[in-house]
């Protein structure tokens, strides 16, 4: 904090930033268990007795809503609070208005919680919720992007640091995509249909589904990137201008690709090329923004040896460098003849998810959560060496496990003998797969348990903290 803070300068609004970070916390160890039970059904799928709101169909949806929308959301809404504070040199613009997105966002992940298990859903990937809902998550997304915009249309300094293009770019296409994804015709308070058809209708959701990716799970967490790495490493962004030149290059190539989930359906040819070749571009600027990320360390290498909070931010990025390099190749028709309904599909996702998005939304909480309850440090600096390695060992478990199925499923179903009948039958490539399930099994828990240090670790440090208010400095000093 600069120190030309006094006692007469106004205090951050950090209230909401200490609700989000802590509940991300525990909505983290919910989607993961979650994750850990989806993950032991295809293992053994007679383990929840035929209950049906414990079936798989209904926990999977609410794996993926628990883990991307509370877990990810909540994280996302904290540190876009505490960012975009830090570098206007403002206080959030509207803070109850901003209490009202945290209690609102709670209520939206209470209802995902009761109605997915209920069997109610929209079917619809990543946008499952039903009609009701989507209205309340429409009514605080836009509060939030009032708070959000506010705070950055009131800043003391002139300019706009980097993160809070990425984090206010993930506002603006998060109402976009919700909005029109959303677009139903209810039938009763817990039903409805799309209001599009056919073709159409797979066409705007994997829009909205690959969007989701790049802008909910990828955007939002590159704005972390660009505070919280220099920040922890306490060295500059390796380069300003490249940070800008990757912002629009991704938020333009990303809203292209989104036909790479629809190869070889009834989507026609040229729309599943488009695709294809905007993937394939989107490899340069997402690694364009990882270099920029790992080379901020240039020249502080060394720091990364007893650093266990950097160790978090900078590995994160080796997973976002690894899937998207898979991403762009799997787009490719070719490869993706063979990967598509694969488990290798998700051994990317999870490389991305607990990867990239884990890592980093773990380290930056890390470098947070003291902060926010007046200390430097966490409780215990070697919990968190141990929840990184712990986290690490259970993701590669878990990627190369679905790599590996997932190759293999591809290739078995496709096998033929000479006479033109299958080598394998489908049942086959399932026993095949079982004892990968187990080494998922296993990875996931790994990385659950991971998540169990930080929330004790969390605990402590909120036990030996105390709620401090930071002052905004009186001269806007760079954040
Ligand atoms: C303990 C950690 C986790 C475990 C054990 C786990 C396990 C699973 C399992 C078993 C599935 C279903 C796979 C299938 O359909 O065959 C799944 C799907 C999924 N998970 Fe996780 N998961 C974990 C963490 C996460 C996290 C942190 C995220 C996101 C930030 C995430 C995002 C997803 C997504 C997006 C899908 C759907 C993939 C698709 O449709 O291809 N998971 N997960
Ligand atoms: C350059 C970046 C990327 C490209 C071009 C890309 C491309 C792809 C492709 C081709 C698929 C398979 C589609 C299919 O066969 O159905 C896929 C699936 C997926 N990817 Fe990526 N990917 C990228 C980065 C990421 C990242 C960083 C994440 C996570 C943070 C991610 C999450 C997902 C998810 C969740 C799915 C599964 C969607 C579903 O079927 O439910 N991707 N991606």
């Amino acid at each position: 904090m600069a120190s030309n803070a006094t006692s007469a300068s106004p205090v951050y609004s950090d209230t909401v930033v200490r609700a989000f970070a802590l509940v991300a916390v525990l909505w983290g160890i919910v989607g993961m268990l979650v994750g850990v039970i989806v993950a032991a059904q295809l293992a053994f799928p007679d383990l929840t007795a035929g209950i049906p709101w414990l079936s798989y169909g209904r926990l999977r949806p609410l794996h993926t809503n628990a883990v991307i929308f509370a877990f990810g959301g909540s994280v996302l809404f904290a540190t876009s609070y505490h960012v975009v504070q830090r570098t206007c040199q403002t206080r959030l613009f509207m803070p109850r208005l901003a209490m009202f997105t945290f209690v609102g966002w709670q209520v939206v992940i209470l209802l995902a919680a009761i109605t997915l298990p209920l069997g109610m859903t929209t079917g619809k990937e990543y946008a499952e919720l039903e009609w009701p809902i989507d209205i309340l998550i429409a009514i605080v997304w836009v509060a939030y992007a009032v708070v959000f915009f506010g705070t950055v249309g009131t800043r003391k300094v002139r300019h706009i640091y980097v993160a809070n293009w990425f984090f206010g770019a993930f506002i603006l296409a998060v109402a976009l995509l919700h909005i029109v994804n959303s677009a139903e015709i209810p039938v009763s308070l817990t039903k409805s249909y799309s209001a599009y058809a056919g073709v159409q209708d797979a066409m705007v959701q994997w829009w909205y589904g690959h969007n989701a990716v790049g802008f909910f799970l990828t955007a939002g967490f590159l704005g972390m990137m660009y505070y919280y790495i220099p920040k922890q490493a306490g060295r500059p962004v390796y380069s300003y201008r490249l940070s800008i030149v990757h912002f629009w290059a991704l938020i333009f190539t990303y809203m292209w690709a989104g036909p790479h989930h629809l190869h070889y359906t009834a989507l026609p040819d040229w729309a599943q090329s488009v695709g294809m070749i905007f993937s394939l571009v989107l490899l340069a600027p997402s690694w364009g923004g990882m270099i920029n990320g790992i080379m901020t360390l240039s020249g502080a290498w060394h720091k990364l040896r007893d650093d266990p909070i950097l160790k978090f931010l900078i590995v994160s990025l080796s997973f976002y460098g690894m899937s998207t390099f898979e991403g762009p190749m799997m787009s490719i028709k070719t490869v993706n003849a063979l990967s598509h309904y694969t488990d290798w599909t998700v051994g990317h996702v999870h490389s991305g998810a607990l990867g990239w998005v884990g890592l980093i939304s773990m380290g930056s909480l890390y470098h947070l959560i003291p902060r926010m309850f007046g200390r430097e440090k966490m409780y215990s600096t070697r919990a968190v060496e141990l929840h990184f390695w712990v986290a690490t060992i259970g993701i590669v478990l878990y990627i190369a496990a679905m790599w590996i199925a997932g190759v293999m499923q591809g290739l078995m179903w496709r096998a033929v003998n000479p006479d033109g009948t299958l080598v394998y039958t489908f049942v086959e490539s399932v026993k095949a797969t079982f004892p990968f399930y187990v080494i998922r099994l296993g990875g996931g828990a790994l990385y659950l348990t991971g998540m169990l240090i930080m929330a004790w670790n969390t605990i402590k440090t909120v036990q030996v903290g105390k709620v401090t208010t930071a002052r905004i400095p009186l001269v806007a000093a760079h954040a």
